[in-house]
């Protein structure tokens, strides 16, 4: 293996700068992914979701943006899920968005909640139809025996909604985080990097810059 001291890289691509900022985060936030979406970026999307459990423990997993409301950043998921019970029991949580091609990081904190059952209705009908099947299929989160077992139920379900339409099951939805903090990170050479945060008080955004 390579040995881990010797993989370094200087980020010398872009600069962020006061006049880049826009009065709210999420127009700048839109701005950074339309940039990823068109250099290419893999999973431009992607995002890591940190949820903590009611005792103070935290976890992560990769989870995909599906949404970007004036209020905040959508995922659906299982509302069974290990991460569903976390935003249960503390709604607190933070996003983290890496873009390597443009050397950005953008990392929100926030509150969680569920979506309108609507709009989860309207996103699981744009699904594929197999899609809408592996979220019934799936127990998220919870042991099973084998993958067969997950195979199987995916071949009963299929034959459940053989010729009717797949309805949502109600353990599958949307969730928003409504954000309170925003950070962009750009990297800069010598690791003198950018780091603008905004922040959300009683007047608005206020936005200042960190120390990297
Ligand atoms: C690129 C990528 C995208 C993913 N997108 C989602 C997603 O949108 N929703 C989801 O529930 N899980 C998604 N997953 C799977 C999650 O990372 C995770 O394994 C799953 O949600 C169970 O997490 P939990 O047990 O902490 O609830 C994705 C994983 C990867 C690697």
């Amino acid at each position: 293996m390579a040995d881990l001291f010797d993989i370094r890289r200087d980020f010398t691509l872009k600069v962020l700068d006061e006049s880049d900022l826009l009065p709210n985060p999420m127009g700048l936030f839109k701005r950074w992914l339309n940039e990823a979406i068109s250099v290419k970026t893999m999973e431009p999307n992607a995002m890591n979701l940190a949820t903590v459990d009611k005792n103070g423990r935290p976890s992560s997993r990769i989870v995909l943006l599906k949404q970007i409301k004036p209020e905040g950043f959508v995922f659906f998921t299982n509302y069974e899920s290990r991460k569903a019970k976390q935003i249960e029991g503390n709604k607190y949580c933070a996003l983290n968005f890496v873009w390597h091609e443009l050397e950005r990081q953008v990392r929100v904190e926030g509150i969680v909640e569920k979506v309108p059952a609507k709009e989860s209705d309207l996103y699981f009908e744009m699904r594929p139809a197999k899609s809408k099947l592996g979220a019934w299929a799936s127990p998220q989160s919870k042991v099973i025996p084998n993958r067969n077992y997950l195979e199987q139920l995916m071949v009963d379900f299929s034959i459940q909604f053989n010729g009717v339409k797949i309805p949502r099951p109600e353990n599958w939805g949307g969730y928003i985080l409504k954000p309170h903090l925003i950070e962009f990170w750009q990297g800069r050479s010598n690791r003198l990097h950018d780091r603008i945060q905004y922040l959300l008080t009683k007047n608005g955004w206020q936005t200042e810059r960190l120390a990297p």
